[in-house]
């Protein structure tokens, strides 16, 4: 005989959460900390660059107002994002005697955003965060819409989580510091939001490509708000990623198997510019898209200094192998995010691998 049991919850309690953009807002986090959680134990993850530049009078700052703050530093890079790293992070979270109720702090870019917050969704079962993003792509992309998490030897951010942060603060005075090739990193996902979802905003990048530089701290202030809000709206939509969030992953399906491929020699904003640029050329010979827009779309990334040609020597049997383990994937013929015009994109086009495989010899 069959029995049946349901397990009934209430509702969700209400989520969501508020992102802050303010030059100069870093310096009154811990004021803002103390106002919001009163009395938890913060714990900032870091990584060596970031820690050097701003952690550690960050801690000061905490000191200060009379919050109790413990710093972890990992290193910087894409290779932070392993079970090693985690394992370790997690392991001194614990000896420090992190709470349920304490707050993990991840102060840097998108690897350190995703591994703490991929860290503090599974330590203890799950502490709150929040994110402080420290480069362009992390203020514009990675810090908003909750995905966590690290990579795996089969391709990356095949380990994770949705775990929405507490709350977002993005200070983009800390960008003068940042390493011109992170800043054209990040101008990559900002290309691709506006070229995913909104031609008002695309048409103002080309207007102001040369202008948005890292000194120019109202306009790009200005930017890291447009692509934020797209973002936000995207994700308000449609967090866990089941259709229309799917359009922020354009250049991504080949941009991450470059990544993989290249054994990460490809930093992630070049590989989605590569991926943005050959995926429209499977858009194109799709008859999806029109050769003046794909122009367009080539001219304004070439204009913010990013790559727009698939690298020679690239090891073509591991980026096929890499590009069939994409997890956005589920059949056999890749399927890809294609822009149709700029401004707008379609989820899930399937092309023949034959088509796919004329990429790379
Ligand atoms: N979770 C998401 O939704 C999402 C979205 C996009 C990208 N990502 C992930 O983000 C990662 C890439 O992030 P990234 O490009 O920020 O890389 P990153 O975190 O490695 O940062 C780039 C470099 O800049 C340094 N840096 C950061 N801020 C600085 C500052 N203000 N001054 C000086 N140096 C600074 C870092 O130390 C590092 O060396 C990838 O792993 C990618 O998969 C995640
Ligand atoms: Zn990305």
């Amino acid at each position: 005989m069959k029995k049946h049991i349901a397990v009934q919850l209430p509702p969700e309690p209400v989520r969501g959460y508020g992102i802050l953009i303010q030059p100069g807002g870093l310096a009154s986090l811990p004021a803002i900390i103390r106002k919001r959680w009163p009395g938890r134990r913060v714990f900032v993850v870091t990584d060596t660059n970031v820690a050097r530049l701003y952690a550690r009078s960050l801690q000061r700052a905490f000191d200060d107002v009379g919050l109790d703050s413990a710093l972890f530093e990992v290193p910087a890079g894409e290779a932070s994002k392993s079970i090693d790293i985690y394992y370790a992070l997690t392991g001194a979270l614990l000896e420090s005697g992190i709470k349920r109720n304490s707050l993990v702090v991840a102060l840097g870019g998108g690897v350190v955003g995703d591994l703490a917050g991929f860290a503090a969704s599974t330590v203890l079962r799950g502490v709150s965060f929040i994110q402080v993003p420290t480069s362009l792509l992390a203020q514009v992309d990675s810090s908003v819409g909750g995905k966590v998490g690290i990579d795996h030897e089969a391709g990356k951010n095949l380990i994770g989580a949705f775990h929405q942060p507490s709350f977002v603060l993005i200070d983009p005075e800390v960008l003068r510091t940042l390493p011109p090739v992170e800043f054209r990193n990040g101008l990559a996902e900002i290309v691709k939001i506006a070229a995913a979802l909104d031609k008002r905003f695309f048409r103002f990048l080309e207007q102001n490509a040369s202008r948005v530089t890292q000194t120019n701290t109202r306009l790009i202030a200005q930017v890291i708000h447009r692509a934020v809000a797209l973002k936000a709206a995207v994700v308000e939509k449609d967090e866990r990623e089941a259709g229309l969030r799917k359009s922020l992953n354009l250049g991504h399906t080949i941009g991450h198997a470059l990544e993989a491929s290249s054994g990460f020699s490809i930093k992630h904003g070049e590989a989605v510019s590569i991926g943005m640029v050959a995926e429209s050329q499977l858009a194109l010979a799709a008859g999806l898209l029109n050769p003046d827009e794909y122009n367009r779309l080539v001219r304004l990334l070439g204009r913010c200094g990013l790559p727009t040609q698939m690298p020679t020597g690239l090891d073509a049997k591991k980026f096929y192998r890499a590009l069939a383990v994409d997890k956005k994937n589920t059949g056999v013929d890749p399927a890809f995010v294609l822009l149709r015009r700029i401004g707008a994109s379609l989820i899930g086009v399937r092309i023949p691998a034959p088509m796919v495989q004329a990429l790379v010899q």
